[in-house]
Formats: C-alpha cells, sequence, structure tokens
C-alpha cells in the first residue's frame, strides 16, 4: 500500500453495517485510524491504533499526518467526506492526489431519501461552525431547504430566523441520526418550535411558507433601499442596480467596498453566488455595525468588515478582482492605492456626486481610461393635488478595467 495516500471512508450514523466492503476492506488495512470519537467507535475490535482528533483540528492537522508518516492512515469521515467534510479539507492541504475517497451517501441524500424530495431542487445550507443568518439568501416561498445543524439546539435556532423572516408558517422536519436504528423524525412549524433535536446530529427540512409580514428579496441586483438598515448614506436602487453591473461579479471572486456606508454594494455582490466574497471598508463605527447587521439579514455574514480609514485600512487586505469606490473618492492616495492593489483583469467603479470627486474621476480618466456615465433617476411623487417628477441627485459611474497579465 502507498502510505503517501491517505484513505478517507465515509461512514453512516447505523456504522459498520452500512459501509461497503471496499470500505470495510480499507478500514482492515488500516494502522492508524483517525476520527472523532464518535465515529471511532463505529468501528468494532481493538485494532488498529484510534487517534481521535484534537480540538481546535485544523492547527494541528498538518503536525499529526506528519507524526504519523509512513503509515497506513485511515481517516473516518460523516456520510460523504467531500461534502462539508474533512476529504475536502484533506484535498486542500495535500492535494487531490494523495487522497483516495469512498464516500457513503451524504445525509442531504439521506433526508431527501426519506421525504421523496428531488436532492437537485433544495437549497443545502451548512450551519454547523457558521452563523445561522446565512439562511435568510435562500428563504423565499415555496422553496426546499435542507439545514445540516450543529447541535440539538439547531431546530430552535432555524425555527426563530424563519420566524423573523415573516416565514413563521414554514414547516419543519427535524431528521436525528438517520440511518442508525434509533434514527428519529420530529415534525412541526417553524414559529412555534421549542423542542431541541433528540440528538446533536442533526439535519432540518425546511419548506418555506410565508407569513403575512414576509418580504421576499430578489437575488438580483437592485434591491430595495429599504431592505438596508441606513442613515441616508447608501447608493440608492436604481444606481446600485447599474454599479453592480459595471463591477461584473463572477464566482469566487473578491470585492473591496471602499467607503462602504450601509454596505448595500458588498452584500449584492455576495448574494450574487455563494462564493463571492467581498470586504467592505468604512469609516464610521456606526456604519462599519450597521453592514455587519444588514449582511446578517439579507444572508450573507460572510461579508468581511474592516472598521477604518482607507486608503489606511487597505493595507494587508487581499487584492480584490473588483472594486468599487462609494466613499472617500478624494481622499490622498485611495484610488491610486486601490488600483495598484487591483488584479489584472479586474474592474474598479467609482460613483461621484460631487464636483470634487467628479474632477477626481476626469482626471484618473485621462490617464487609465475607461468609460463614465451618468445615471438620473427621477420618481414621480405628489404636487399638489397632481403628480410630478422629482429628480435625485445625478450620479456619475466611472467604470475602468485593468489590463490583464
Ligand atoms: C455615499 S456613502 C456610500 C454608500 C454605500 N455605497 C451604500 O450603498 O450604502 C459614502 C461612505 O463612505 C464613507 N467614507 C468616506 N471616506 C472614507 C474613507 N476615506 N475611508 C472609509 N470610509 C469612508 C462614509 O462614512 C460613508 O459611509
Amino acid at each position: 500500500m502507498d502510505t503517501r495516500v491517505i484513505t478517507v471512508v465515509g461512514i453512516g450514523a447505523e456504522g459498520w453495517d452500512g459501509l461497503t466492503e471496499n470500505s470495510r476492506e480499507a478500514l482492515r488495512a488500516a494502522e492508524v485510524l483517525f476520527g472523532n470519537q464518535r465515529q471511532l467507535d463505529l468501528v468494532p475490535g481493538d485494532e488498529p491504533e484510534r487517534v481521535a482528533w484534537p480540538s481546535p483540528l485544523l492547527p494541528e492537522l498538518p503536525g499529526l499526518i506528519e507524526r504519523y508518516e509512513g503509515r497506513a492512515i485511515v481517516v473516518l469521515a460523516s456520510g460523504d467526506p467531500m461534502f462539508h467534510g474533512i476529504g475536502s479539507t484533506l484535498a486542500g492541504l495535500l492535494g487531490p492526489d494523495r487522497i483516495r475517497v469512498l464516500p457513503h451517501p451524504s445525509s442531504p441524500s439521506l433526508a431527501c431519501a426519506r421525504l421523496g424530495w428531488p436532492l437537485d431542487r433544495v437549497d443545502v445550507v451548512s450551519i454547523v461552525g457558521r452563523p445561522a443568518a446565512a439562511l435568510n439568501a435562500v428563504v423565499a416561498p415555496g422553496r426546499r431547504l435542507i439545514v445540516l445543524g450543529a447541535g440539538k439546539e439547531a431546530p430552535i435556532i432555524v425555527g426563530a430566523l424563519l420566524a423573523g423572516r415573516g416565514f413563521g408558517p414554514s414547516r419543519m422536519t427535524v431528521l436525528c441520526d438517520l440511518g442508525a436504528v434509533e434514527e428519529t423524525v420530529q415534525l412541526g412549524v417553524a414559529e412555534e418550535w421549542t423542542e431541541p433535536a433528540a440528538s446533536p446530529l442533526t439535519l432540518i427540512a425546511v419548506e418555506c411558507v410565508p407569513g403575512p409580514d414576509a418580504a421576499p428579496l430578489a437575488r438580483t441586483p437592485g434591491l430595495p433601499d429599504d431592505a438596508f438598515e441606513h442613515d441616508g448614506q447608501i447608493t440608492k436602487s436604481e444606481v446600485r442596480a447599474v454599479t453592480l453591473s459595471r463591477l461584473a461579479p463572477l464566482p469566487g471572486e473578491l470585492l473591496w467596498d471602499v467607503g462602504a456606508g450601509s454596505g448595500s454594494v458588498a452584500i449584492e455582490w455576495a448574494r450574487a453566488h455563494p462564493a463571492c466574497e467581498a470586504i467592505a471598508i468604512e469609516n464610521s463605527p456606526n456604519r462599519a455595525e450597521r453592514i455587519s447587521a444588514n449582511a446578517a439579514a439579507l444572508g450573507v455574514p460572510r461579508v468581511q468588515v474592516v472598521k477604518g480609514e482607507a486608503p489606511d485600512a487597505l493595507d494587508g487586505l487581499p487584492e480584490p478582482d473588483a472594486v468599487f469606490i462609494g466613499g472617500g473618492l478624494t481622499a490622498p492616495g485611495l484610488l491610486e492605492h486601490c488600483w495598484d492593489a487591483l488584479k489584472p483583469g479586474g474592474r474598479l467603479v467609482a460613483n461621484a456626486v460631487t464636483l470634487e470627486s467628479e474632477a477626481k474621476v476626469a482626471e484618473s480618466r485621462r490617464s487609465l481610461g475607461g468609460e463614465l456615465i451618468r445615471v438620473g433617476v427621477e420618481r414621480a411623487a405628489p404636487l399638489g393635488g397632481f403628480t410630478a417628477w422629482r429628480p435625485a441627485m445625478p450620479v456619475t459611474l466611472w467604470t475602468v478595467r485593468k489590463d490583464p497579465e
């Protein structure tokens, strides 16, 4: 056996009985077995040597593997090791060539089998070690969700979150220890849920039902301004939609939202795809706190907030694929810092409202090129007994792309 290759065996709650012959063979050939204590206890006998994961695991993992180098290591994982599992972590750490993965059905597969739900039509969200607020991005009328829980309190947390979003009548099915003899199923309604799960190995299936207060939000940019908490310092809905179209988020890309105000641009960038990342930089402490609250309420708690004055606050941040400058455009060195940090092929969009920021944009365009547009929005509003157009302040948008290398 090539001891450089670590075998990762997916195991279900039923343990040894549910393993394929291939997986049993791998476990018999192991010289050392890694896993959490619950998983290790599922393998009968005292052989081979067992090592329970330390906590926290990630910082210890490379050293642990090094310590057992030269021996046949088998790692136990729950269900499918490549689905929110240790297999993915090992693939990232060692490279795919150094792992051999023997999967077991994932817990969402087992849940969909029990419920008769097509797995390809549900949104699966993990709240294991992550904020439950990520659910806010996927709650929508009629949608089916599967939430990977973290401990017995998970159904109470999920029920409260759904009720808070106006989806209190949603139906919840709490499935515990799927596949084991002690498997349990509890049924109920989100707004009435008070019971902890029967076991920490829990998964919550949700059928989203809106109540009278639900305000479902589209995934496309240009959400209504009142979807965000703000103090007036917000890029308005129509201008935001155009701004996001120019920023053009792609999955996996990182945005800097400089002078982020309410965070609306960073948040809509992150909502564009679960792999889109954003850092919001804001010098007002109150607004910075509001950005975190808005990001959670809109389902993207992963938006990182940097409280500080740009350009200094930009030092040390990972290089962005796109930059939006919504505030601080005239601060000395700010635009230059953003341009230098931008990756080749990246986009920079700056919105200007004042003469001073327009002058900065015009001057920068002379050296860097790019496109200038001006967006003016007028809203029909009452005027006496009639209706008239009320113009908002026009916004100049400068978009420039850095040459690819
Ligand atoms: C017009 S608002 C941006 C609105 C934002 N795009 C939104 O949709 O909520 C400008 C923001 O930039 C912030 N700001 C201005 N200069 C800054 C600087 N040098 N560093 C960080 N933030 C700055 C202000 O506090 C303000 O919140």
